[in-house]
């Protein structure tokens, strides 16, 4: 008999990200990169989650054109499409019909609680608050600031997709940042709620901590994550970026007080900028801190500059050779569309009994 939870020789890792933008330094030195490192002992999926990214309005053109330009960026990163399944959510199916199920088994309380949705509501004009006595009802009162915004219910919803991208594959652990903590924490709660009111279905997947947890700052607010939605883009370093650009933004990265180069709290900017060149050149911390006594913040500054345009250069070069493949890409699509859409058959078929559904035949 098949086992209940699938198990594989290697542990299954699934992680996704939206095809919004580009990718950042800090994207690659602390995911991506890390990501190709465990393809050898890990049965990796992949996953662009172009449904996620429909929560906020997006020009259609301008989707598709994200979505391959991020496929193009996971690969010139090297996740290997021979390796590991690279695929699009949309092209799954399986995602949207757990979403259901698992929705289903959510109190809308709970949706309206995450923080990340209350911080888009709010965002939106929105505030979104604890109705005293009672747990489920949220009030929402709307500033006439921004009379045109809405709330739309896919933005409640997305935490649930969320939950289905996971629990489709029975991952054992999932890659995510911080910022992701609160949703993966619902999806195990899904996973336990499921199996608890059917029976064994559903891996509880884990967190996937780093080893080194390298966190890029802003280059002009080193005690802020670098990302792409920083008002101030010249603290945030892309991995497509020109040289020229490049090298701009590192020399008029904020620095501390003091001449010392060495990693210290009142010290966020030296710290940063070491932590990016120890990361890139996988050389301990310490090691430069003593090859940089008695330098100064001005040498630091360029020699990070020559260090981050090396790194990045042959993933420029990679890319540029990809993206103008589209043909090369849809395949790479496709395949990963077969490979992620056998194991979440399984998995889909296995809910569907569970729920009382009929097995759905391929
Ligand atoms: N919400 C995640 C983000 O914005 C993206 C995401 C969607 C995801 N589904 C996932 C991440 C499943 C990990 C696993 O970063």
């Amino acid at each position: 008999m098949e086992d209940i939870i699938m198990s594989d020789q290697k542990p299954v890792i699934l992680t996704c990200a939206q095809p919004t933008g580009e990718m950042t330094l800090g994207n690659y030195i602390g995911a991506v990169k890390n990501w190709a490192t465990m393809q050898d002992d890990n049965q990796c999926y992949f996953g662009i989650v172009d449904m996620h990214a429909i929560t906020v309005r997006r020009t259609p053109a301008e989707l598709r054109k994200a979505t391959l330009s991020f496929l193009a960026q996971y690969l010139a990163c090297g996740l290997d499409p021979e390796k590991s399944a690279l695929f699009v959510q949309s092209h799954v199916i399986g995602h949207t019909e757990l979403a259901w199920v698992l929705g289903c088994m959510t109190p809308l309380g709970e949706l309206q609680r995450m923080t990340q949705f209350k911080e888009k509501a709010s965002k939106l004009g929105f505030q979104v608050s604890e109705d005293e006595g009672s747990n489920n009802d949220l009030k929402f009162t709307h500033e006439s600031a921004k009379p045109q915004a809405s709330v739309n219910s896919g933005l409640l919803y997305y935490p649930v997709l969320m939950a289905a991208d996971i629990l489709l594959y029975n991952a054992d652990s999932v890659p995510v940042g911080e910022d992701q903590r609160q949703h993966l924490e619902l999806a195990r709660d899904l996973a336990e709620r499921f199996n608890n009111a059917y029976s064994e279905t559903f891996m509880v997947p884990d967190p996937y901590i780093p080893k080194v947890g390298a966190r890029v700052m802003s280059l002009q607010d080193p005690t802020r994550k670098m990302s792409k939605s920083d008002e101030n883009q010249n603290g945030v370093l892309y991995i497509l970026e020109s040289p020229d650009s490049l090298r701009k933004k590192i020399k008029s990265a904020v620095t501390d007080s003091g001449t010392e180069i060495r990693v210290a709290d009142d010290k966020p900017g030296i710290s940063n900028l070491l932590t990016i060149s120890s990361a890139l050149q996988d050389i301990p911390v310490q090691e430069l801190e003593e090859r940089y006594v008695g330098s100064s913040y001005a040498t630091l500054k360029e020699d990070v500059a020559d260090v981050v345009i090396e790194a990045l250069r042959p993933v420029r070069e990679r890319y540029e050779e990809i993206i103008s493949d589209k043909a090369g890409l849809e395949k790479i699509l496709k395949d990963g569309m077969e490979r992620a859409q056998a194991r979440a058959f399984k998995v889909l078929n296995k809910v569907y009994r569970k729920v009382g559904f009929f097995e759905r035949v391929r």
